[in-house]
């Protein structure tokens, strides 16, 4: 009989306010607050089958990967961490896929930590729902403190709806919470895709990175109030209050690694090109659409649902977008357990 296949899908996560530099890297503590929207389509899939094996076994999108394989590494390191924590020596079988194209350059460490936590653990305690987890003595929250420990991100894609992760006092006080549930506000965020190339300076680089800007303390003194008008602005659902912080949040974020040493340039002149162009057609048409980025050239445009149409029309008559993907505010991770008959 084979062993049964624990299925995590857990989405990814878009910041509004964003998480840049780490207080403390050892122990993943951030510098500040941020705040993020959870999606729903934009996700990683990962499933894990028991094995009897020397070592795990993981493949992401069907590739095999190793110890010493770029992205096989944070994996599994993520995977020893999970085993230290838990004093498991179980190998398992892994494998994870991206609803998106592989490589089309969106951030998928928070999406596939999130899943991969959640899966190892279900498959290690045998729990069968999200909502068993408590079984097994875990809270949703200390899920989400363990996939931080994966990529800081990750630790927002436990939870549906906006969600804040709080600094705190110490690392030990940080804490993961949701903010409004996702039916508080029905929000979308289509991407425009201007490359599919990997980053060429990854996030854990970048945050160190931040600290050599001589912009970065002046951006910490102003986090605070800066997230208590996100907040409000999510509150009252004001698209015009929340649009704006969100792109000086955006520009604020890109111009510290833009000033640090060495400078990191994430977007070239045809994402500022169209970064221009929305701000213009927004004033023009008057369509409430703001944009936001994330470590890379990709731009992410987040309106109310009701606009979705406009924000196409307005896109198809861009000259230079290539591919977009088109996702909304999400509910939050789901686990299933498939018994032994079904197919891996
Ligand atoms: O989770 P990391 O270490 O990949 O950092 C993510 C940083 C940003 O995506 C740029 C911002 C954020 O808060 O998600």
């Amino acid at each position: 009989m084979r062993p049964a296949v624990y299925q995590a899908t857990a989405p990814s996560n878009i910041a509004f306010l964003k998480y840049w530099g780490k207080a403390d890297e050892s122990l993943q503590w951030p510098a500040n607050d941020s705040l993020s929207m959870t999606l729903s389509g934009l996700c990683s899939t990962t499933e894990v089958q028991i094995m009897a094996a020397p070592d795990h076994e993981v493949y992401l999108s069907g590739q095999l990967l190793n110890r010493s394989h770029s992205k096989g590494r944070k994996i599994f390191n993520h995977i020893d961490f999970l085993a230290s924590q838990f004093k498991q020596d179980t190998k398992l079988k892994i494998q994870s896929q991206n609803s998106f194209p592989t490589g089309c350059g969106i951030a998928s460490s928070a999406s596939g930590m999130a899943a991969l936590t959640i899966a190892v653990l279900a498959a290690w305690f045998n729990i069968e729902k999200l909502e068993d987890f408590p079984s097994a003595s875990l809270s949703l929250s200390q899920l989400a403190q363990l996939s931080r420990m994966g990529s800081g991100s990750a630790g927002r894609s436990l939870y549906g709806g906006f969600v804040r992760w709080q600094k705190g006092t110490s690392a030990a006080e940080q804490s993961i919470v949701p903010a409004f549930a996702h039916h508080h506000w029905s929000l979308m965020d289509t991407v425009v895709l201007f490359s599919s190339q990997e980053k060429s300076v990854g996030s854990t680089e970048a945050h160190r990175a931040a600290w050599t800007s001589p912009l970065f303390k002046p951006r910490l003194a102003g986090i605070e109030d800066r997230l208590q008008q996100m907040l409000s602005a999510l509150a009252h659902k004001d698209m015009k209050r929340l649009g704006p912080l969100m792109e000086t949040e955006t520009l604020e974020m890109h111009g510290v690694i833009m000033s640090a040493k060495p400078a990191v340039f994430y977007f070239d002149q045809k994402t500022a090109d169209f970064l221009a162009w929305v701000r213009h057609r927004r004033q023009e048409r008057g369509i409430p659409v703001y944009f936001t980025l994330d470590a890379g050239p990709n731009v992410h445009l987040i309106y109310e649902s009701e606009y979705h149409k406009d924000v196409l029309n307005l896109l198809s008559q861009y000259p230079e977008v290539g591919e977009i993907l088109s996702d909304e505010i999400g509910s939050g991770p789901v686990l299933k357990k498939i018994e032994s008959e079904a197919k891996l």
